[in-house]
Order: C-alpha cells, then structure tokens, then sequence
C-alpha cells in the first residue's frame, strides 16, 4: 500500500515573476539568492558601486554574503529607479534608519501590479515609527493596500546555504500575503501569513534586543537557567508591549514572535547576541561596533527605540530596559540583572495579555473533507 503523503498536491507553485529587491546586504542578497534558485529572474539593488560589480562579474557579494555563488539570473544595479521598477515583487531589504531616505526614491518607478515586500527589522529611534508605518508615511496610498512584511527565524546564511527555514508574511490585504507565499514559498523555505503586521514587525524588531540581553548573560557566564529566563519574560515584555499597540498575542506565539527570538538569543550567528556576549566579555560598544565591517546589529539602536516606546506605552520592560541602561547609560549588567531579580514579587501572566488572548480571533478550522462513503 502506497503512503497517502505521496499522492497530495504539491502547496508549491510553478509560475515565475519578475523580482526586485532593495539593499544588497546579507539579507537582501540571501533572499535574491533564494529567488533567483525558484526561476525568478531578480535585479537587485546595492547601495555599493563595488557589491554591484562583484555580484555582476564574480557571481558573489564578497562585501556582505561571501562564499554563496550566485547565479546568472540574478543581477545587480546601483540604479534604484531601474531595480525598483523592474519586479512583481519588491523586497524591501534596508536597515530601519535608511527605509525613509531610500524608499522616497522610488514611489514613481514601481510597476502598478507591484507588491511591495519589507524585510526590515526595526523601530526608528526619532519617531518610534516600524517599517510599515514609515512606508505609509512616505508613499502613496495607493500603494498602501499593496504592502507586506516578511519576517521570522530566518539567519541570511542559512537561507543562502538553503537550509530548511520557515516565516510569516503579514499583510492587511489577504490576497497580497497569498501572492507572496506563493512566489517565495519552496520545500526549503515555507511563508505562512497574517494580518497581523504590527505583531509581526515588533516581534521582529524586539527579538534583536533581547538577543543582546541573551548573549550578555552568555559572555557573563550565567548559564543555561538564565537565557531561558530571558527568553521567556523577554517574550513576555515583547507581547506586553506588542498587545498594547493593539497586536494579538498569538502573533508573538509564532515565527516572528517565539520563533525569532529562539533563533536569535541561541545561534551563533546572530549579530545582536554576539555584541551581547561581547559586551558581557567587558568590550566596549565603540570597540565592537568598530569590527563589524558595515554590518548592522539592529538591536544596538532598537534598545533606544524600546525604551521611549515602553514609557509611551506605560508598559514595564526590566529585560530589555536593562539592555538599554547597559548600550547607553553605561551600567553594570550584574548590577542590572541583580536590580531585575529583585523586583517586588509578581503574578506571572499578565491581565492585558490573558485578556488579549482570550479575545484572539482563531482562525476557523478548514471544511471537514467529504465523507467517503
Ligand atoms: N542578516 C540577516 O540574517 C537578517 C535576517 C533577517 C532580517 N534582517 C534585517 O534585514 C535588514 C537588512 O539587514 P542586512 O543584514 O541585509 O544588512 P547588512 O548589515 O548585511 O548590510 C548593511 C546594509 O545597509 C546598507 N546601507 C548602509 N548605508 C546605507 C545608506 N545610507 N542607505 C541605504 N542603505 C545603506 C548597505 O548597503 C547594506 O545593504 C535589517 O533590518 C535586518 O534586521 C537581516
């Protein structure tokens, strides 16, 4: 007897597009790579004459994804018109303090059928804005219905090397986050979606955060009991702060959420725990930042970001607060931890969240298959 797996249709579609992405750095070369692999033929955009000319004649972004071949379907531009105007799909792959100055270069360029893909995590320091409402803010409405968020435990390397890697794509239009899961979805890299964009983008920009706070601990040499300990109220104070901007919980139950923040306070390759054990060493945060070769740990200037929008909010964040009072404050992190550890005692779910989550719309569950009598 066959197995019943073997005779299901395939969730994966055939069709291929035209594929523009934003930023030649890790990211946006790992998801070029990764588009280029499906059939796409892909045009991305580096800031850099010389990652342009490397991508174009060495077949390899030696700057900022060395060591991934790249092949010949995908190519790249230092001219943003031209990339912006080129693709279906338009990842958007900028680190937060540049989105608004890039993306006001292109609103004329883009293609009317084009959907418009960020892949940035990030909270703007000045306004507290996310990448969504910067994008609302410096583009047309009527691109607004056409935007989406990609997000997750997803490290550039492993996309690249094509390790198995799931994420979300949230997006308000439903038919938008379909198209992209079916343009980017392989048996290597599966897009689940949401509506739920300002969970999906605070988990995302959060997690970083809270991954300096884990690799402290680490370079400290706490233990395993302490990074399961941040991990787990750091996710709480990401959901706390998340719900209050009106995000579902369960949103921080998911890829972008817990997913995201295992990824990065565990695996040696985030660049934001890595700082955090750095830090923890004893190095200062000028010495480190000096080292990383134009490469951004986003959680650096998300800590400042956090800590305005925590007292906004008037939510209390003890984990990541801490991670801003050691980045920009200068204090102690045994001092901070010591500080955190002995708080007034408290319950350990919160009311606003345990309301949320009983409130959260679940999904209702697809038809039952017809009956095979
Ligand atoms: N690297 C990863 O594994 C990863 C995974 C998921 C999400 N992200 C997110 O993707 C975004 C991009 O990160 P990355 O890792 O690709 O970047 P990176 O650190 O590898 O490279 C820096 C990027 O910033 C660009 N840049 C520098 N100055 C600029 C300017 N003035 N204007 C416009 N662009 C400028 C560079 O050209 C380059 O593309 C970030 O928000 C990051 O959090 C990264």
């Amino acid at each position: 007897m066959s197995g019943g797996l073997a005779h299901q249709p395939s969730g994966l579609s055939s069709e291929r597009t035209r594929v523009s992405v934003l930023g030649g750095g890790a990211w946006g070369t790992a998801l070029a790579l990764h588009a280029a692999r499906m059939g796409h033929e892909v045009l991305i955009w580096a800031l850099e004459p010389e990652v342009a000319k490397a991508i174009n004649e060495q077949h390899e972004n030696t700057t900022y994804l060395k060591g991934h071949q790249l092949p010949h379907n995908l190519r790249a531009s230092n001219d943003i018109k031209e990339v912006a105007g080129y693709g279906e799909l338009v990842l958007m792959v900028i680190p937060t303090p540049f989105v608004e100055r890039t993306v006001s270069q292109i609103e004329g360029s883009v293609r009317d059928d084009a959907i418009l893909v960020s892949c940035t995590k990030g909270i703007l320091n000045d306004t507290l804005e996310t990448p969504n409402e910067i994008l609302k803010r410096v583009l047309p409405p009527r691109l607004h219905t056409r935007l989406a968020y990609l997000s997750g435990p997803s490290f550039a390397a492993e996309v690249a090397k094509e390790h198995p890697t799931a994420v979300t794509i949230a997006a308000e239009d439903d038919g938008v986050a379909k198209r992209v899961q079916e343009l980017m979805s392989t048996s290597r890299f599966r897009c689940y979606r949401t509506h739920d964009v300002i969970g999906v983008e605070l988990g995302g920009a959060l997690k970083n955060v809270l991954a300096i706070a884990c690799g402290i601990s680490d370079g400290l040499g706490f233990g395993s009991n302490g990074r399961a300990a941040i991990i787990t109220r750091g996710l709480d104070e990401i959901t706390r702060l998340a719900v209050a901007a009106g995000a579902s919980p369960l949103t921080l139950a998911g890829l972008s959420g817990i997913g995201d923040i295992v990824l990065t306070c565990t695996g040696d390759l985030s660049r934001n725990r890595t700082v955090g054990i750095r830090l923890g060493k004893g190095e200062k945060l000028e010495d480190i930042t000096a080292t990383m070769g134009g490469a951004v740990a986003e959680g650096v200037l998300t800590s400042r970001s956090t800590h305005h929008l925590a007292q906004k909010k008037g939510i209390e964040c003890p984990v990541l607060e801490g991670i801003y009072r050691v980045i920009h404050e200068g204090a102690d992190p045994v001092q901070v931890q010591t500080e955190n550890m002995s708080r007034p005692l408290k319950a350990e779910v919160d009311a606003r969240v345990a309301m949320a989550a009983h409130h959260a719309e679940v999904p209702a569950p697809p038809p039952a298959p017809p009956s095979q009598a």
